[in-house]
C-alpha cells in the first residue's frame, strides 16, 4: 500500500526537478549568446591564438615583447632586415659603386674596372655556380646562355625583352665581369636586380661560370675559324646525327 502511494509522488518530483533543470539550461544558453561572435571569454593557450612569432613587416608593441624600458616610441617595426653597413659572415665586400640616377651610367662605366674578387672556381664552386645560374637567370637567358630561355621562347613566351645573348654574342664575350655584376645587382632596362635573391658571392660565382662558358664557347668555335666552309657543314651534320640518337 505504502509503496502503491510514494511512487507518483516521487514522479512528480521528478518531473518538477526536470523542468527546472530544463528552464535553468535555456535560460544559461540564452543568457551565454551575445552579439561579439568572434571574441570568446576567455582564451585557453592564448600564444596558440595569438602567434608571437616575429613575423616579416609586423608591427609589435616594444613594451611587451622586449626589454624596451625607455618606451620611447613603443613600437617595432620587424623587417628581419640586418642592421645598415654590417656584412654577414663568409660574405663578399660591398660593391663599391651606387646605382647611377635615372638617366646616367657613370658607375655603369666605372663599373667595368672592377675585377671579381673571387679566385678562379674549382670543380664543386663551379657546379654550385652553375645550380645557382640554372635556378635564378635559365629562365630567361636560357640553359646554353643563349638568350633564350624557356619565358623568352624566341619571342612567344610571356616575358617581351629578349634576355641578353651571353653566350654567343661578342659585345656580353667582351663585357667584363665588374660590369655583368653591375647590371646584375642593380638591374638593367627591363632586367630586375637579383641582389635579393642571391648574395654578393653567388653572384661573383654565377658571373665566373658565365665567363667560363663564354671561353668554352671560344674555345669550340676557335678551330673552325681557320677553314669556316668545311667545319661548318660538318659540324651541322654532327648535330643532327646527335639530336636523332638523342
Ligand atoms: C626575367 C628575365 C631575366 C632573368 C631571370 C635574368 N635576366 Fe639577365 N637580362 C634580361 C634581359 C631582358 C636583359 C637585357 C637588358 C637590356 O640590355 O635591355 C638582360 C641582360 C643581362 C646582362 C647584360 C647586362 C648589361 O649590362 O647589358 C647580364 C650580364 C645578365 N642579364 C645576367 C643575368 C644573370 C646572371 C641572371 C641571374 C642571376 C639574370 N641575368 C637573370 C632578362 C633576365
Amino acid at each position: 500500500m505504502k509503496l502503491h502511494k510514494h511512487k507518483p509522488l516521487t514522479e512528480l518530483n521528478k518531473m518538477k526537478k526536470l523542468s527546472v533543470i530544463f528552464v535553468l539550461v535555456i535560460g544559461i544558453m540564452l543568457l551565454s549568446c551575445s552579439d561579439i561572435k568572434r571574441k570568446p571569454g576567455a582564451i585557453y593557450m592564448p600564444d596558440m591564438a595569438y602567434s608571437r612569432a616575429y613575423e616579416t613587416y609586423i608591427v609589435r608593441d616594444s613594451t611587451k615583447f622586449t626589454t624596451d624600458i625607455n618606451h620611447t616610441d613603443d613600437k617595432i617595426f620587424y623587417n628581419n632586415m640586418p642592421v645598415a653597413g654590417t656584412i654577414a659572415r663568409g660574405e663578399e665586400m660591398p660593391f663599391p659603386l651606387a646605382k647611377d640616377a635615372p638617366g646616367d651610367s657613370t658607375n655603369y662605366v666605372a663599373s667595368r674596372q672592377i675585377q671579381n674578387p673571387l679566385p678562379a672556381l674549382n670543380g664543386k664552386d663551379m657546379k654550385e655556380a652553375e645550380r645557382l645560374y640554372l635556378i635564378n637567370c635559365a629562365i630567361c637567358h636560357g640553359v646554353t646562355l643563349n638568350g633564350n630561355g624557356p619565358l623568352y621562347k624566341d619571342g612567344s613566351g610571356p616575358y617581351a625583352p629578349k634576355p641578353a645573348t651571353l653566350v654567343g654574342d661578342p659585345k656580353y664575350a667582351a663585357m667584363p665581369e665588374g660590369q655583368m655584376f653591375y647590371s646584375v645587382t642593380y638591374g638593367k632596362n627591363l632586367m630586375g636586380s637579383y641582389a635579393s635573391q642571391v648574395n654578393r658571392k653567388q653572384r661573383w660565382m654565377i658571373i665566373h661560370y658565365i665567363k667560363a662558358q663564354q671561353s668554352a664557347a671560344a674555345a669550340k668555335a676557335a678551330p673552325s675559324a681557320t677553314d669556316s666552309t668545311k667545319k661548318s657543314t660538318k659540324s651541322g651534320a654532327a648535330d643532327s646525327t646527335k639530336k636523332s640518337t638523342k
